[in-house]
């Protein structure tokens, strides 16, 4: 199997994380926090140490800033929720996953205001225009880092400054870029940074977590035990406790320290050469194909990780099915849960794209391999 589906769960990780989640589920198995005894103990140290990775790879000032919940999708409805109030102006973009899009949905139909600002497929949201889309209103602003359809890469840094010149919260998606591109939550005035754990931070599935800077006060999605202030009929405030109600997914926070601990020391810079270098053979590949159509940036602009594409004369699932079945290579082809950007790419009602997304794992020889199944797919159809 060929694995290029990186964007939806990274396919393989490193070596210490198996080893990690195998040693916290076999002898960490307490519950963090709320006993003395050894066995919660250890599990309450991978729990410490999971926030303080995340905090190194980050740039928070302090790990307390980092809450753990069970994927990016849970992040951003905290940060959402946890922000919005009745008369508030929110303004995202096209570039948005259903992540952000169903919540703001569900937030305009209970009267709040939301802009959706377009993007620009090869350079994503213009500063100038989130400037001018500003209101006395806004209360937050969502973008995210990088699209999970065309790989568009947003300047965080330079909407972050407009966000920060306005005094208005900045929430950045981190789907697609966390552990891939350098992000410093503090140089690109971030001021809520949701992230999976599964992806690029080389994780399990079922972790991700929330960067919220600590001047900043979130009401919690859910309520409940945080092994904290017990006597309090009420959340705590203190963080991360305010939103950490229940037990957290320990072994799953084993993989991903180690994840990041990997990141760490390889250097986000060697990863995003790589992944670039991956990215590169397939693009080049693939607009050499006749009946080929790319919907990424083009030639000469930034990009992420990520591209989609479609063939003349094939639906796109069938094209990833004839890539699982006849070629052993896993892509994700429809509409990824972004509506918003297939109606900008006008794939919408054309059964959306085919998304191929190469990882750090990837050898260029999987990247090639792809090409040429493509190629062989398009002459078969021709
Ligand atoms: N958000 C993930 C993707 O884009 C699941 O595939």
């Amino acid at each position: 199997m060929i694995y290029l589906d990186n964007a939806a769960t990274s396919g393989k990780k490193p070596e210490s994380v198996y080893r990690a989640v195998d040693h916290a589920l076999r002898n960490c198995s307490g519950n963090p926090g709320r006993s003395g005894h050894a066995v919660s103990l250890a599990a309450g140290k991978i729990v410490s140490d999971a926030r303080l990775q995340c905090a190194r790879l980050f740039g928070a000032a302090d790990p307390s800033e980092i809450s753990f919940g069970s994927n990016t999708t849970m992040a951003l409805n905290t940060a959402i929720y946890g922000i919005a109030r009745t008369g508030m102006h929110i303004i995202t973009s096209t570039l948005e996953h259903n992540s952000v899009a169903r919540p703001l949905e569900h937030l305009r139909n209970l009267g709040l205001e939301v802009t959706i600002l377009p993007a620009s497929l090869d350079s994503g949201v213009d500063p100038d225009e989130l400037k001018k889309a500003l209101r006395k209103e806004t209360g937050l602003i969502v973008m995210t880092h990088i699209s999970n359809v065309t790989g568009t890469v947003n300047d965080i840094a330079a909407l972050g400054a407009v966000a920060r010149e306005a005094g208005i919260p900045f929430l950045v998606d981190a789907a697609q870029s966390a552990g891939t591109r350098s992000i410093d939550v503090q140089r690109d005035q971030i001021d809520m940074l949701a992230f999976p754990g599964h992806k690029s931070l080389l994780g399990p599935q079922g972790t991700g977590g929330l960067y919220i800077r600590s001047s900043l006060s979130v009401e919690p999605l859910t309520r409940g035990g945080t092994g904290s202030f017990s006597e309090l009929p009420e959340q705590p405030e203190r963080m991360p406790d305010r939103l950490e109600s229940g037990t957290l997914n320990v072994p799953g926070l084993a993989g991903l320290a180690e994840g990041i601990r990997f990141i760490l020391e390889t250097g986000v810079d060697e990863i995003e050469k790589k992944e670039r270098a991956l990215r590169a053979c397939v693009f080049e590949g693939l607009s050499g194909i006749p009946g080929v159509t790319l919907y990424t940036p083009s030639a000469g602009h930034d990009a992420g990780n990520v591209l989609s594409f479609t063939m003349d004369g094939i639906d796109s699932a069938e094209v990833s099915a004839i890539l699982d079945s006849a070629f052993g290579i896993a892509v994700r082809s429809g509409l990824h849960c972004a509506p918003y950007t297939h109606r900008m790419l006008g794939t919408i009602h054309t059964g959306g794209t085919i998304r191929v997304s190469p990882g750090y794992f990837n050898e260029m020889t999987d990247a090639e391999s792809f090409v040429e199944a493509i190629r062989t797919i398009q002459q078969e159809n021709a």
